[in-house]
Order: structure tokens, then sequence, then C-alpha cells
């Protein structure tokens, strides 16, 4: 199947750029870093408020695009623990329009086989927020289709702290057994227990940070970061950052393609050294 049989193209480029793409090599998930909403609005003497509401119009348009692309899993990073430093106005804006997101997009979320996923420490969320979220996941909990996960009142670090003294709590709960983690069980401790670790992170607005996202899972994540603001992320720069990613070559620590020929090579006999070879190319994966 072609890319062009699940989304129809807007206009000529997008066409262009729809072509390229190859829907057996699609990432699995993907994680987003949306950032550049204040900008936005600066840049057009507007308040940072309507930058954050533009912002929601392009997170409709991607999460549209990757529904349509059948992609499995994609992350929005919403607002993180760090966010409340924010003024309490500001703060109380975002909560309304995710509010108003939520009661505005999620019959059609639903109707589209989506599921939502929250994750964050939702329990210090305001109550109204809080209780919309777990109707709207309770609602979802059965779709099949790409699961949209929002990260809420969310940082990494405090997953990960999460994660640990659940584990603890289990050990002990559990009696003398001596109790040892390994990678799978502390992934299956965290908030993204059972989703696969996102192949993609796409970073807009140029800031070159991790900003305290899914650390844990984006282990061998390929990073795409964009000068792009948020609010104009269309569906066409999604494209652009899908073609690029199927451009690298993921390696895990391994060799890539280049220097298994040069092993194979070797291995055979021949002079992988000779004088007129480019260099292999190394890295750490
Ligand atoms: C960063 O812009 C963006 C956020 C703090 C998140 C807000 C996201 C939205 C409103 C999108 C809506 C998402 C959903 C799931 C409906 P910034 O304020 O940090 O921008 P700046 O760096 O230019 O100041």
């Amino acid at each position: 199947m072609k890319a062009t049989e699940l989304l129809k193209p807007a206009d000529k480029p997008e066409a262009l750029l729809l072509e390229k793409i190859d829907l057996e090599h699609l990432p699995q998930h993907i994680a987003v870093i949306m950032d550049g909403n204040g900008r936005w609005a600066q840049s057009r003497h507007l308040p940072r408020v309507a930058g954050h509401r533009a912002g929601v119009q392009a997170a409709r348009e991607i999460i549209e695009t990757c529904a349509r692309l059948h992609l499995p899993c994609l992350t929005l990073y919403a607002f993180s623990l760090e966010n409340w430093r924010r003024p309490q106005t500001e703060v109380d804006f975002l909560m309304h329009l995710l509010r108003e997101y939520l009661k505005r997009e999620l019959p059609s979320i639903h109707k589209n086989n989506i599921r939502l996923v929250v994750i964050g420490r939702s329990s210090q969320l305001p109550d109204g927020v809080r209780k919309d979220i777990e109707q709207a996941m309770k609602l979802t909990e059965g779709n099949t289709g790409m699961k949209l996960v929002v990260a809420l009142n969310y940082g990494a670090r405090a997953e990960i702290v999460d994660a640990f003294n659940a584990m603890l709590d289990h050990a002990k709960a559990n009696g003398a057994e001596p109790f040892r983690a390994d990678e799978q069980t502390i992934s299956d401790y965290l908030y993204t227990a059972g989703l696969p670790d996102p192949d993609l992170l796409i970073r807009t607005s140029g800031e070159m940070r991790v900003s305290n996202f899914l650390l844990w899972q984006i282990a061998y994540a390929e990073m795409y970061v964009t000068e792009t603001l948020w609010p104009d992320f269309s569906r066409a720069r999604l494209l652009e950052a899908l073609i690029d990613y199927q451009k690298r070559e993921r390696r895990y620590g391994g060799l890539g393609k280049a220097d298994k020929a040069d092993k194979a090579d070797s291995k055979a006999g021949k002079n992988s050294a000779a004088p007129d070879k480019k260099p292999a190319k190394r890295g750490r994966g």
C-alpha cells in the first residue's frame, strides 16, 4: 500500500512528500516535545496563550496524520512537572485547553478507534482535569487502533522514582525472596509499560535538549530537531521528519551496513585497509 492511499495530500508539495514515505518502515512510536508556542505568539505580538491555542490545532493535525498512517503509538509532551513554575494564569489556561480539547475531540478519537493513555503524576492534577482524563481513558480503553499517549504532569526522573518505589513495595510485599530487577522489569514498572519504546523523538523550535522526557525509553530513539515552532508543525513538516528518519541507519551499538561489509571482506581475506578505502564510520550506536 502507498501512503497516498491513506492520506489525501492537501497540495502538490504534500503529495511529493507522501510519495517518499515507505509504509513498511514507519516508526512504531513517535514521541514529540512540542516546543515554541510562546515564541510563535510573541512573534505575532499575541499573548502566550494564543500560542498554546494554535498548538492544540497543530497537535490535532499531527494526531490525525499519525492515525491515518496507522502508526501504533504517538506520545505528546503536554505538561511537565516543571511547568508548574509558569505563571498561574498560563497553567490554568493550559489545563482549561486540555479539558476543552477532550470535550471537543473525544468523540472523534473514540470513533477512530484511538486509545487515549495519559502518563504522569495525575493525582496532583486539578480534580476536574483528573476526572475528565479518567473518563476518556475508560471510554477508549478497548480501542485497538493508535495509542495516543499524553504526558501530563510528567517528568522522566519522577517516573523512574515511581517505578523503583513500586518495585520495592512489590519486593517487600513478597517477603524474603531476594528481588532482582532486569531491564524488562524496570520497563514493566514505568508508566509506559506495554508500549514500544519510541523510535523517533521529535523536538520543535530548535532546542537541543530532552527536557526530562522519557529518559529510559528513548535510549535508542532517533532524534529529529527542527527550528519550526510547534504551532507551525504541520502535516508536511511531520512527513519531512519521517522521510529523514527513514534515511537513518539504526545500529543499536552494533555495526552499520558498510562496517559489516568491511568485516565480511576481511574475513574473506580481502584487504579492507586498502589506502583508497574510506575509513569505516565508527560511532557509539
Ligand atoms: C511549549 O511551548 C508547549 C507546552 C508547554 C505544551 C502545551 C501544548 C499544547 C497546548 C498542545 C496541546 C496538546 C494536546 C495533547 C491537545 P512553550 O510555551 O514552552 O513555548 P516557548 O518555549 O516558545 O515559550
